[in-house]
């Protein structure tokens, strides 16, 4: 459709077909989707034949022993030759891997080259510190090089790494030590976050303190980034630079077989304890690898950026490995969209060439609270693909997302998928896909997913549901670490009968099909009998001009079973709101969505809490909607945004009639 009289369509009617220019030269076309139809596994094995194997595979799929998968039989590779090694013998040492941008402004580039020489010397010095094939390795970093070249490190020995997020507290870390029983912490002694230092070692001393003799860390290989003082445990730390630096940059990589553990990603789950997401070699390589390439249509003089934080998912499929499998250009930035000033991403990408973009809805609304004039001081005429993950973006977000920092050009591919499935599920194609804004829209080609309703039968167009995946796919979970039971139980249980995963999300089908995720299944409500999904509240709450963030919960209600409760931060445009905002954006919303859906209260406050990931914690709102004492926010970014709210409580902007 094109952008003429399209004025008068709600923006849930717009769709938006792929750029003609893009299409014609698109890495994926209609026809693999029809290939992928006609014989899936052939379609993956192919995808996993760009890879470089030492021993070629004999079966692609042994799917004798569900839910317990074994991709690509037979098959012997070495995942860190795969990401680096091939591409210089290929002649491209000199193509740049990463420009790091530290947030004091220093850059490094390193190309393929430096790369195969850093990850090289890294794993001889893993050597020397006692780590043997099957060690596992604990990764406590900054965003900085040293990090991506310590997991690509572990990758070539074989060793499965856990990566535990910067931001992370030394309780978390302790118990990810202990869980996987890590021999060597990789650190730093800090990174460089909103302008100053934040320091990282004291919270692996603390960590291995906590574990006391049960510890099994051995030693500690510590990164000297920031320079503050650290306290150094003789015969357990070591330095980088004294230790890396000086190692030999030859180190032939061993093969593996296919399915050797590659690392454990922990994930919270619903019990305290958090689950150790397994995956292994080649089927992880092989669907990151390809879906890099295919979802962000990747070609060789591409600059790809994705901003999440290696300590999560997406930072290891979609910096780490997919890319680098790909041997593409990629920006890794150190800090904070903000720091020194708002519009620090976008100088980023004009100064770069950034023409790939990924990032996360929340951050998508936090630019656009701060303004459209802050991208617009930057040229930003070399994007061409922009992606976002985590969560729905509501069409506002995506509208915004598209025409301020695509100029009205760029597709849009909006990803879903999981921890556990380790790569992209569905997701729109940007030469293929004609995408609507807040939808996923279909599979991947090769990927089989469906809406059900309780019983497990599919739902029909129009209908809503459980999201699930209907086949095994190669970067799926094996188990989680040390519980094969949990996994079963978790993913597989609740549609046993017909070999589902169970992925926990909602979803409804459009009456075209296309998929559209309606958030956790836990954050459905259930209104008067009415099943509402805080997602498309939410939506509808955002899609307000004064509204920047929103997000609701379903309250306990002694006559609606559950009442909607919203929490708004209103965009700085809008000053305080007016006295009447209230009662305006409940109108809104019954406009938007139905009377149903009004929420019984609205809550206008200056943050949301967030998870370090940047996921709303809704648990903790709930609390504050059902007035009980605020609950454990010790996962919190920013522990005090609780104390911000529960304070500002008092305000006349609580309306609840
Ligand atoms: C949600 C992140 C809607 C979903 C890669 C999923 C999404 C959970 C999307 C996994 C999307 C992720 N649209 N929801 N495009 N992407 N989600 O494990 O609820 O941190 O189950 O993996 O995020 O979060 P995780």
């Amino acid at each position: 459709m094109s952008e003429q009289g399209i004025s008068n369509l709600s923006t849930e009617e717009r769709r938006f077909d792929p750029p003609a220019d893009l299409a014609a030269h698109a890495n994926v076309t209609d026809a693999t989707y029809v290939q992928a139809a006609d014989d899936r596994l052939a379609f993956w094995a192919e995808q996993a034949r760009r890879l470089d194997w030492g021993t070629d595979f004999e079966q692609v799929l042994d799917w004798s022993n569900p839910p317990f998968a074994r991709w690509f039989v037979g098959g012997r590779l070495n995942v860190a030759h795969n990401c680096v090694d091939r591409h210089v013998e290929a002649g491209h040492g000199d193509k740049v891997a990463i420009h790091f941008v530290g947030e004091p402004g220093d850059t490094r580039d390193l190309t393929y080259a430096d790369l195969k020489d850093e990850v090289s010397k890294a794993a001889n010095a893993l050597i020397d510190l006692g780590v043997q094939t099957g060690d596992r390795v604990a990764i406590y970093m900054p965003m900085i090089p040293e990090t991506v070249v310590a997991m690509l490190a572990c990758a070539r020995l074989g060793a499965p790494h856990t990566v535990v997020f910067g931001g992370f507290s030394s309780d978390a870390l302790s118990s990810r030590v202990d869980d996987c029983g890590a021999k060597v912490i990789i650190t730093a002694d800090g990174g460089y976050r909103r302008g100053k230092p934040s320091s990282l070692k004291p919270a692996v001393d603390e960590a291995i303190a906590k574990l006391g003799d049960a510890s099994p860390v051995d030693h500690v290989l510590v990164v000297r980034r920031t320079g503050q003082d650290v306290q150094v445990t003789q015969g357990r730390d070591v330095w980088w630079h004294d230790v890396v630096d000086n190692a030999s940059p030859e180190h032939t990589p061993e093969q593996f077989d296919a399915e050797h553990p590659l690392f454990v990603m922990y994930t919270s789950g619903t019990t305290g304890k958090p689950k150790g997401i397994l995956h292994t070699s080649a089927g992880y390589l092989a669907q990151s690898a390809y879906t890099f390439w295919a979802t962000f249509d990747h070609k060789s003089d591409d600059v790809y950026w994705c901003t999440a934080d290696v300590g999560w998912i997406t930072g290891h499929s979609y910096i780490t490995y997919g890319p680098t499998a790909a041997g593409a250009t990629q920006v890794l930035y150190e800090g904070t969209p903000d720091t020194p000033h708002k519009g620090r991403w976008w100088e980023i990408v004009d100064a770069l060439g950034v023409t790939l973009f990924y990032t996360a809805p929340t951050a998508i609304r936090t630019c656009m609270k701060w303004g459209e004039q802050i991208p617009a001081e930057h040229d930003l005429s070399s994007l061409r693909i922009l992606g976002t993950v985590g969560e729905s973006i509501n069409p506002e977000a995506y509208i915004w997302y598209r025409d301020t920092i695509g100029a009205g050009r760029t597709p849009i591919v909006d990803t879903w998928w999981q921890t556990e499935t380790g790569a992209h599920m569905i997701t729109p194609l940007p030469g293929v896909t004609s995408a609507k804004p807040g939808s996923a829209m279909t599979p991947f080609p090769g990927i089989a997913a469906d809406v059900v309703d309780d019983s497990g039968t599919p739902v029909g167009d129009g209908e809503g549901g459980y999201l699930v995946l209907t086949e095994p796919w190669p970067s799926m979970l094996r188990t989680i670490w040390g519980d094969d039971e949990r996994f079963k139980e978790t993913y597989w249980k609740r549609f046993e009968e017909q070999g589902y995963y169970f992925a926990g999300d909602g979803a409804k089908k459009d009456e075209d099909g296309d998929i559209w995720l309606l958030g956790r299944v836990d954050d459905v409500m259930n209104v008067s009998g009415h099943r509402l999904s805080t997602t498309e509240i939410e939506s509808a709450l955002v899609s307000h001009p004064k509204v920047a963030e929103a997000a609701v919960v379903g309250a306990d209600d002694e006559t609606t079973g559950q009442a909607v409760c919203a929490f708004v931060i209103l965009r700085e445009a809008a000053g305080d709101g007016g006295e009447d905002v209230v009662a305006e954006l409940r109108q809104h919303v019954a406009g938007q969505i139905g009377p149903i859906a009004k929420p019984r209260q609205i809550m206008v406050v200056p943050e949301l809490p967030k998870t370090r990931s940047g996921k709303i914690m809704r648990r903790l709102l709930r609390d504050v909607a059902e007035h009980r004492e605020v609950g454990d926010a010790t996962t919190l970014a920013d522990s005090s945004v609780m104390d911000l709210i529960t304070a500002g409580l008092g305000d006349a902007k609580n309306d609840e009639d």
